[in-house]
């Protein structure tokens, strides 16, 4: 199982143009015609031929459960085999999971922790991976070391200087973005985990904005584990995620839930087996693959840089505007995080959707008031146009 996997990057034809965009969104999108959703950051709307897959399997399911129970367990394995060629892995290394909360779980409690150990995080990790940590401190004598990430990182090496200063004797595993949620920050996931190695730690990379957003070479980074939400940006059903686990993982990790698991097996989907459970939002997986594939994943990732390089060039213009977000194409992809001095971003998104129909996110991060604006393929020059327009009025 040593095998490096190339991902498939299969588009030949010219780029489509902005009209073949907007016919994407009308025609293969049940979202609703006028909304600007500008969140896919937080769930993504999967694209009518997913939804209609899934409906169909469930409907065909019922009406016949045990012919299509075994039917169904070979489909899933199709949508495996798909999500490991575009991760750049083989499908004995891919478990499917419900969500990335799920996959960092299996290695936060299916290893063993010795007391003293540090946890080496940033001060910039999604909540619920910081509550995961926490408690697997408290529980197991460890501490959560967080160290501070820069909001405004403008070198990659920024980035492996915080986590290089983090790491001493005591460090037993670095646990990471891959896409902050957050700025939108892209990490250089293949340095991090060579550090992380060469130290002897575990190297587990919360991936869950990067299926879909940036290219994946899993097996060639090949940190310890690699944990992803596919209802993000990759429009899969929801409650569809992935967890990579490297070969010298696999018997060191304990399975989550215990029953068929319970037996050996060279496989990830040890990691994911649990009983009886519906699966169709999987089958749905293997179509909202195809369909981005049948589209060109390299299309799709000129359209939404273009997106977001029109975005910055439009909110450039208003004064008081300071993104978060790296420019550099190599330490960012669709999310766009920014501030305005002086402005209540809070009551600007509310407005924006109670009167706009403008889906957005407002937070803080470091106490620093920000919005957080997702641009995926079904979002247009037209919706980019109505927010700023929008923010504008508002200012
Ligand atoms: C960076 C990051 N990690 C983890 C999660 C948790 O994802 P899920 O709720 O799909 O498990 C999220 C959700 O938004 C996230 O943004």
């Amino acid at each position: 199982m040593s095998e490096v996997t190339t991902p498939v990057q299969s588009d030949t034809l010219p780029p489509p143009d902005d009209a073949f965009w907007k016919g994407i969104r009308r025609d293969q999108f049940y979202l609703e015609p006028d909304i600007a959703f500008l969140q896919g950051g937080s769930v993504g709307p999967s694209p009518k031929p997913v939804v209609d897959r899934v409906t169909e399997a469930i409907r065909a399911f019922d009406s016949d459960p045990l012919k299509h129970q075994p039917k169904y367990w070979s489909i899933v394995e199709e949508s495996r085999e798909k999500l490991a060629r575009f991760v750049g892995t083989r499908s004995e290394r891919i478990a499917l999971v419900q969500n990335t909360t799920m996959a960092l779980s299996v290695f936060a409690q299916g290893v063993t922790w010795k007391v003293g150990g540090e946890i080496l995080m940033t001060d910039q990790e999604y909540g619920a991976v910081n509550a995961c940590f926490d408690y697997v401190a408290e529980r197991h004598g460890l501490t959560v070391r967080r160290v501070h990430l820069p909001m405004e990182i403008t070198d990659k090496q920024q980035i492996i200087d915080v986590f290089t200063s983090g790491l001493n004797e005591k460090t037993a595993a670095m646990v990471f973005g891959h896409v902050y949620w957050s700025t939108g920050l892209v990490t250089p996931v293949k340095e991090l985990t060579e550090i992380g190695r060469d130290r002897g730690v575990w190297v587990v990379v919360d991936g869950a904005h990067a299926v879909s957003m940036v290219p994946l070479h899993l097996d060639a980074w090949n940190p310890h584990f690699y944990a992803s939400s596919l209802h993000k940006w990759t429009l899969s059903p929801k409650g569809t995620g992935m967890l990579f686990v490297s070969d010298d993982a696999h018997d060191r990790v304990e399975p989550l839930i215990l029953g068929s698991s319970a037996h050996p097996n060279p496989n990830a989907s040890r990691f994911d087996m649990m009983g009886t459970r519906d699966q169709t939002p999987f089958i749905g997986l293997g179509t909202a693959l195809d369909f981005q594939q049948e589209i060109g994943w390299d299309h799709i990732r000129t359209y939404c840089r273009g997106l977001v390089d029109y975005m910055r060039e439009r909110l450039g213009r208003i004064r008081g505007v300071r993104f978060l977000t790296p420019r550099d194409p190599e330490m960012s992809g669709f999310i766009t995080t920014f501030t305005i001095e002086g402005a209540d971003l809070q009551k600007i998104r509310q407005e924006l959707w109670d009167d706009e129909k403008i889906e957005t996110v407002a937070f803080h991060i470091n106490d620093v008031p920000v919005f957080r604006i997702s641009t995926h393929f079904y979002n247009s020059r037209e919706e980019i146009e109505r927010m700023v327009r929008a923010i504008e009025r508002r200012l």
